[in-house]
């Protein structure tokens, strides 16, 4: 994959492009270093703060967005790979927060703190996407990389299933 963009060099020398984007079914453009990546891109640039910084290394699962659907740590996904393919944050899960996942996060209180929930959210939709049915092996498998130091694992567990019944 490469972005499309067009780039230029500011006064100071660092590199910058200009990239066009799909966020949440939108087009959106940055200019951005290439290699910065989405989650700052996110965050700084278009203001959408629901992603969170963790780890910054792929270990914890707090960034974690859709690309084409499928799970994707956005702390190692460079701007510049993206090109044509579409981003979804947990701003753009569903229109009104009444995505099956969102719903059952609330039937069953999942979060504590909250600040790995985003990224919790995101891996179970696409998990659920992919598998409407997981069995305990699939959803550990696929949850396995979101760290909550609140331990909420159970809950979260509970609310995929019951996401998988609606
Ligand atoms: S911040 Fe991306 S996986 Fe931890
Ligand atoms: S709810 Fe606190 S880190 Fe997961």
């Amino acid at each position: 994959m490469k972005g499309e963009y067009s780039s230029f060099r500011t006064k100071n020398t660092s590199f910058m492009a200009q990239f066009k984007l799909k966020i949440n079914g939108k087009n959106l453009e940055v200019d951005v270093d290439p290699q910065t990546p989405m989650l700052w891109v996110l965050r700084d640039h278009l203001d959408m703060v629901g992603t969170k910084y963790g780890c910054g290394i792929a270990q914890c699962g707090a960034c974690t967005v859709h690309l084409n659907g499928v799970a994707t740590r956005s702390c190692t996904l460079p701007v510049s790979s993206v090109g044509g393919n579409e981003i979804t944050t947990i701003e753009g899960l569903s229109e009104n927060g009444d995505h099956p996942v969102q719903k059952a996060w609330l039937k069953i209180d999942v979060p504590q703190c909250g600040y790995c929930q985003a990224g919790q959210i995101m891996s179970a939709s696409s998990l659920l996407a992919s598998t409407p049915n997981p069995t305990d092996e699939q959803i550990e498998g696929a949850m396995n990389g979101n760290i909550c130091r609140c331990g909420t694992y159970t809950r979260i567990k509970q609310a995929i299933k019951e996401a998988a019944k609606a």
